[in-house]
């Protein structure tokens, strides 16, 4: 009678075919809401122009400095690219940015992060050179060009205060003016997904989407002018970055929205928004095994019935505890012994059902990016009147890459639901502060072509 109840709870997260392809389908439809003028009254897969135009052809060069806020690590770099051999040399500091300032006031934040480069130029000896910087940040940005970005709302753990609404690139220059000490020229302002794209893009040219499967869930990939209503010209492409976290916020999910699903968002920072997200990246997967696990407690099938105070805490379960309960390898006692670092006593049944709802979980989430990478493949090919289509996807993130089975489940799904389409995947080993580096480069050749 218990393991009927609880294979009524992992019932819950066992995604039919017909389902996935309904996720897919909802999905193109907002893809092509997004790309239009007058935005839809449902739209809720932002599509935002990034004013990245095309791949970097090899001639770059420079020193550039890069700065990456937005996934686990806040990093700063310094990347020299040589042309012709596309060699790249990267140098980089990671820098904690501590709760207090994530989520405290906007100047704060930037002070911050000025502080860091300051920091970093120190170390590296390069006190007072004006360097051409690229920042990626991780966040929905309207841009009017490359090098502006007005923040449209935080997005996964960030909430300082008035930020919403204003200039990224601004709030940066006034930091760096505030401080007085030195002067960087910001060039441009990049999504993590469009550095990863433009990472693996050096390597294979026919990398043409970027997905990031970490803290939070996007995808970007190369449209053509004439589909994006929003900016002006017919020729060549550009860069969109989707937002489609954001999926799901006009209830378009809620027949697959599970009660924990819910919990989860009622907790979370920004409850009612990136629904989506919530169900597939890595700074939610384990909050949802959590509910599920209080929930099986409180029916006493788990942990004895006890809910422990550790149980009820947010956020124990991070990504990196899922990758190590769910991997084969792993004998139940070391799952157990997992679970006691985090502060739950189980016996050994108690662990292989936490196995199990783990397990649940991260197939729910590979497969739903399954259907949403299958949707903008499938929308590359038919747009370009191709009976069958080859394509690189170069992916970055935590969930993608410590997770035992993620990467294969989401590349099953993407097979089944878009036959037609033979997708390469291509793990980005840089991150995605190269990319924006690369984008800078051509940036800012082009303003001196310009000039
Ligand atoms: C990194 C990028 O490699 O991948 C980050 O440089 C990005 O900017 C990240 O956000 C995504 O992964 P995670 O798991 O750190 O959020
Ligand atoms: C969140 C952000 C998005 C970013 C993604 C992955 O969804 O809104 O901009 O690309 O996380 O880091």
């Amino acid at each position: 009678a218990q393991r009927k109840q609880i294979d009524k709870v992992l019932a819950l997260f066992r995604l039919t075919q017909e389902q996935l392809v309904g996720v897919r389908n909802k999905m193109r439809v907002e893809f092509e809401y997004g790309l239009k003028k007058d935005t839809h009254p449902l739209a809720t897969v932002k599509m935002l122009p990034t004013y990245v135009c095309g791949m970097p052809d090899g001639t770059e060069k420079g020193k550039f400095l890069a700065l990456d806020l937005g996934g686990t690590n806040f990093r700063v770099l310094l990347v020299k690219i040589r042309s012709g051999r596309r060699s790249v040399r990267m140098y980089n500091k990671i820098f904690a940015i501590p709760l207090e300032i994530m989520q405290g006031t906007g100047e704060e934040l930037f002070d911050h992060i000025v502080q860091c480069i300051a920091d970093f130029l120190d170390y590296m000896g390069l006190k007072g050179a004006q360097l051409p910087l690229g920042f990626t940040f991780s966040f929905p940005c309207r841009q009017a060009s490359i090098d502006k970005g007005t923040l449209i709302e935080w997005t996964k753990g960030f909430k300082a205060t008035d930020c919403e609404g204003e200039d990224v690139v601004d709030m940066l220059r006034e930091a760096i003016k505030r401080r007085n000490e030195f002067d960087l020229d910001i060039v441009a302002v990049v999504n993590d997904t469009v550095g990863t794209m433009m990472t693996c893009g050096y390597e294979d040219s026919n990398c043409e989407v970027g997905l990031i499967a970490g803290t939070g869930s996007n995808m970007c990939y190369m449209e053509e002018m004439r589909n994006i209503e929003l900016v002006e010209g017919d020729e060549g492409k550009m860069c969109i970055n989707t937002e489609w976290g954001g999926f799901g916020d006009n209830g378009c999910l809620d027949d697959i929205q599970t009660q924990y699903d819910k919990e989860v968002d009622e907790g979370s920072l920004n409850p009612g928004k990136q629904r989506y997200e919530k169900m597939t990246s890595g700074m939610y997967l384990g909050e949802i095994v959590r509910q599920i696990l209080i929930d099986l407690t409180k029916q006493g099938l788990l942990f004895r019935g006890q809910i422990s105070e550790r149980l009820r805490t947010r956020g124990i379960f991070e990504t990196k505890f899922l990758s190590q309960i769910e991997s084969d390898r792993l004998a139940l006692l070391q799952v157990r012994r997992i679970l006691q670092q985090l502060g739950l006593d189980s016996t050994c049944e108690d662990s292989i059902v936490v196995k199990e709802v783990c397990g649940a979980v991260s197939r729910r989430a590979a497969q739903l990016y399954g259907a949403g990478l299958a949707a903008i493949v499938e929308k590359r090919r038919e747009d370009q009147g191709l009976e069958h289509m080859r394509i690189t996807v170069g992916v970055d993130g935590t969930l993608y890459k410590l997770h035992p089975h993620f990467s294969r489940i989401l590349r099953e799904t993407v097979k089944e639901l878009a036959p037609q389409c033979d997708v390469m995947f291509m793990l980005s080993e840089d991150g995605s502060g190269k990319g924006a580096a690369l984008i800078t480069a051509v940036a800012k050749r082009l303003q001196q072509a310009q000039r």
